[in-house]
């Protein structure tokens, strides 16, 4: 068994945007989210991906995250998102350094 499969590859964040009354997570701040997790990724060099997303289910919720594979995160504000990113496992690179997946 590959010991990397388990490890989370993709943040995903929803981004729909509804109009009328049904809630959605983009008039939340999903978008906003994304793009904080896009900047912060890209600053500790992490190897996952940020994924847009329309719609994970969770609506009245929202901004609805999920580390797929793993739990999903309901309106969670940007110190959750960090201590999300804190959270992730750490493996050791080819050249030695520890680096998180
Ligand atoms: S609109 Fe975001 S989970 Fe449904």
């Amino acid at each position: 068994m590959n010991s990397d499969a388990a490890l989370p590859r993709m943040i995903a964040v929803c981004v729909n945007r509804r109009h009328g009354q049904q809630p959605s997570c983009a008039p939340r701040g999903g978008e906003s989210m994304a793009s904080f997790l896009d900047a912060e990724v890209a600053r500790r060099g992490l190897p996952i991906q940020i994924k847009r997303q329309i719609c994970m289910g969770h609506c009245d919720s929202g901004p609805t995250v999920r580390l797929v594979p793993g739990p999903f995160l309901h309106a969670p504000d940007r110190q959750q998102l960090l201590d999300l990113l804190d959270g992730l496992p750490r493996v050791a690179s080819a050249d030695g350094a520890a680096t998180r997946r």
